[in-house]
């Protein structure tokens, strides 16, 4: 069974969506924790309500970025992770713990990559006026948001939207996404590095398409 971990910041629907899939069958894995740089994080609530371990680590009682990112991931480490998903994890890594975990580390990221690596993406597609949106699974690397696409999912911007109306639109796409990245983990269909993705023995030359 394949053992994942969650790092996250926020409200926590992605992992919501990650232990649902579990819970009706639908995923073969196990979360062995919840890892957050932020105590009131939904998702923490949610692995506490789940059984699931939450661990919370203070970036404010770190000296350096470093050092937080040291203390995080000895304790993601620890849960015997096999792989590392980042959802809604909010906080720029370190090259020093990254490097060493490229091969089994992904973030779900609510763009269409490479347009829009970090913050406000809805708002800058529309203001691109871009006519389609969407959300990637990608391998993290020490640059933001700039490892190889594993998958995307595709939305239409429609005229009136929003950043908020295409944040809600999206969001249960990001959910389907990720389920369906980490099933063909646990399926033993994906594997990659800093450069490629291969996905059933084939090298890819495009994201997936989740949809
Ligand atoms: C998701 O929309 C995810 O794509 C985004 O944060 C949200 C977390 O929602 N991630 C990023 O912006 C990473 N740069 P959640 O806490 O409900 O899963």
């Amino acid at each position: 069974m394949l053992r994942v971990a969650v790092l996250a910041s926020g409200r926590g629907s992605n992992l919501r969506a990650l232990v649902d899939a579990i819970g009706r069958g639908e995923l073969a894995a196990c979360i062995v924790g919840v890892f957050s740089d932020k105590a009131a994080s939904g998702a923490l609530a949610l692995a506490r309500a789940a059984g699931i371990a939450a661990i919370h680590v203070d970036p404010k009682t770190f000296p350096s970025r470093l050092d937080f990112d040291r203390a995080l991931f000895e304790h993601v480490d620890a849960s015997g992770a096999d792989l590392i998903v980042c959802a809604g994890f909010m906080r720029i890594l370190s090259p020093e713990v990254v490097a060493p975990r490229v091969a089994r580390m992904i973030n779900i990221h609510p763009s269409l990559l490479p347009n829009y690596p970090g913050l406000h993406t809805h708002q800058r597609a529309l203001d691109a006026g871009d006519r389609d949106h969407g959300a990637s699974v990608h391998v993290v690397i020490p640059a933001l948001d700039a490892g190889p696409v594993i998958a995307q999912t595709r939305i239409a911007i429609a005229p009136g939207d929003t950043a908020e109306s295409l944040a809600a639109r999206l969001l249960p796409r990001e959910h389907a996404l990720l389920v369906q990245v980490v099933r063909w983990c646990s399926e033993g269909r994906l594997r990659f590095d800093a450069e490629r993705v291969v996905f059933d023995e084939r090298h890819l030359t495009g994201p997936l398409s989740a949809d």
